[in-house]
């Protein structure tokens, strides 16, 4: 019952040449998927984007947001700036940003709220680190890193929002998750906001794997009931590979 969504995340990769010709060349080739489709691109190319996937299913989203509505904020934009631009998507708190950029919890919840509140639909990364995985303690991150970037948001928003599970260690590694391993924590972040909002809400809230997704290993993590779509990097730069992953059930 829940819409699958995969989403590229090209991070800091494409000019505008670059992307026009990417998206050009998906509009064909992922026309008739059946998830969401989504690429969330340099904020350097949302024109070339914007143009290119016009009329079609592919849907524009930036890889990060503001919280403030406007000021004295060198570097960073907002979440009405994204939407004038077409931006329906965005990724925010993903572990690149935690690691680099010193993103809290407390900051991925007031960016999810700007956000949301601008009518824009958050990817909120959740995972945990190798040796926090090692020591047990997967569970009680995803859980807190969750619960804590949906604070403040109601039930009805809460149902719109996607939550991609990221293990660090599984990004860019070429390590994934095992198909059992990633269904069974993003089913953990479910149980968490079934206990804090009801299953209603927990039940419409669509969970991303991410982490090293690609054409190989897709279909395996597709058919895992809790898993709700991707969050993709590498995989997402190239044209086949990332049509491959978009139509894993094809
Ligand atoms: P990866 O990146 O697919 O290259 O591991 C995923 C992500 O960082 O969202």
């Amino acid at each position: 019952m829940r819409k699958p969504i995969i989403a590229g995340n090209w991070k800091m990769n494409k000019t505008p040449a670059e992307a026009k010709e990417l998206v050009l060349a998906l509009t064909e080739t992922v026309k008739d998927a059946e998830c969401d489709v989504v690429v969330c691109v340099p904020a350097t190319n949302f024109a070339a984007v914007k143009e290119a996937a016009e009329g079609t299913n592919i849907k524009l989203g930036a890889q990060n947001v503001h919280f403030a509505p406007s000021g004295a904020y060198t570097g960073e934009l907002s979440a009405d700036m994204l939407k004038a631009c077409g931006v329906e998507y965005v990724v925010i708190g993903h572990s690149e940003r935690r690691q680099y950029f010193g993103e809290t919890d407390k900051t991925v919840n007031l960016r999810t709220r700007a956000a949301v509140a601008a009518g824009l639909i958050p990817i909120i990364c959740v995972g945990e680190l190798k040796d926090e995985r090692e020591s047990g303690y997967t569970d009680i991150i995803v859980e807190y890193q969750t619960l804590m970037a949906l604070h403040g948001l109601t039930e009805e928003e809460i149902k719109n929002v996607v939550v991609a599970y990221e293990p660090v260690w599984a990004i860019g590694t070429g390590l994934t998750a095992t198909d059992e391993q990633a269904n069974e924590t993003i089913g953990v972040i479910r149980k968490a906001v079934e206990r804090k909002y009801g299953k209603d809400v927990a039940d419409a809230l669509r969970i991303q794997y991410g982490g090293s997704m690609n054409p190989k290993n897709v279909k395996g993590l597709m058919a895992q009931p809790e898993i709700d779509g991707g969050l993709i990097g590498g995989a997402s730069l190239k044209a086949p590979d990332f049509t491959a992953v978009v139509m894993y059930n094809k």
